[in-house]
């Protein structure tokens, strides 16, 4: 039995940082995920649910009536990206109203446009591509009910389970594609484990309104993935350069300003050194 009587419900349990953060949840709460296409296999029963779906949204969260919702469905990753981050975030959000939950909203740097670093949390978003454009208008969907929290937060790795990035890299680098890692796009990489530790920090404590987690290292997307890569003992390397992106695609620098988050939170806010010096690895 967990030690707390709060009912939580996570959405997309089987996302990268959902696959971290349900059995952590599960320690202390009564906990129950959803997943989309694919049951996490590594995590006990979850409820299938397609966000985008006012119907099912609103029958699963009135019929469990969870106390705190961590909403992380909404990535750029898959099919439909777009509505289902601004559809899924409406029905969310509405369904939280109704029951009178508390919302934990994951949203990300890419809001900005990268050319006025660093951002805190007044900074107003100023997207560049249609992802980012999409988690702008959810935040303002959440902004607009009362008891909830905006997570701004950047790029999510883990020692455990390769992330996204560092997976999409190792395939192309051992197949021999061509990849190319960008010196000007500037980001504070968040340790999995500290993205999901605030994420129970905050939905236990009152604090409401946007707030920046993220890594305190601030460094560049190549030098992240080199760390990355040599991590993970990826040594194929004969097809990988270093180069600059071009502006427009994906904002450049998204150093986000992490001095609220360390008064708010007791979750240390580990830069990629401090969790890879921890992990005893060079
Ligand atoms: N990853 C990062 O580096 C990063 C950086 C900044 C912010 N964020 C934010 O952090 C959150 C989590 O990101 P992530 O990378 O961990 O996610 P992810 O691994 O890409 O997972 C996305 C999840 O969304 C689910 N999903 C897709 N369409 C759905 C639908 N219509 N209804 C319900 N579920 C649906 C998928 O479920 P199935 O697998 O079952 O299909 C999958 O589990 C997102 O809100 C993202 O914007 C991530």
């Amino acid at each position: 039995m967990p030690p707390n009587n709060v009912r939580l419900l996570i959405t997309g349990g089987g996302s990268y940082l959902g696959r971290h953060l349900v059995p952590m949840a599960a320690a202390t709460h009564e906990l129950v995920y959803t997943y989309f296409r694919h049951h996490p296999p590594q995590l006990p029963p979850g409820q299938q649910l397609d966000v985008r779906d006012a119907t099912a949204v609103t029958h699963l969260v009135t019929s469990l009536q969870p106390h705190i919702i961590i909403h992380t469905v909404g990535s750029n990753r898959g099919h439909d990206v777009e509505n289902t981050i601004i559809l899924g975030t409406q029905n969310i959000t509405r369904a939280a109203a109704t029951v009178g939950a508390r919302l934990i909203h994951l949203s990300t740097d890419s809001i900005f446009r990268g050319n006025a670093p660093p951002y805190d949390e007044t900074a107003r978003p100023d997207p560049v591509n249609a992802y980012g454009r999409a988690k702008a208008e959810a935040e303002a969907m959440v902004q607009a009910i009362p008891n909830t929290v905006i997570i701004r937060t950047s790029l999510i790795y883990g020692l455990n389970v390769m992330d996204h990035g560092t997976a999409w890299m190792a395939q192309a680098l051992r197949a021999g594609q061509p990849v190319t890692l960008f010196d000007n796009q500037i980001r504070n990489p968040v340790w999995v484990e500290t993205l999901s530790r605030a994420c129970l920090e905050l939905a236990q404590n009152n604090y409401t309104g946007i707030l920046n987690v993220a890594g305190r290292q601030t460094l560049s997307r190549a030098a992240f993935s080199l760390k990355m890569l040599d991590y993970w003992g990826i040594t194929s390397r004969t097809t990988l350069t270093v180069g600059a992106a071009s502006d427009g695609e994906w904002p450049l620098n998204c150093e986000l300003d992490l001095h609220r988050a360390a008064a708010v939170l007791r979750t240390p806010l580990y830069g990629i050194d401090d969790v890879l010096t921890m992990a005893g690895s060079p």
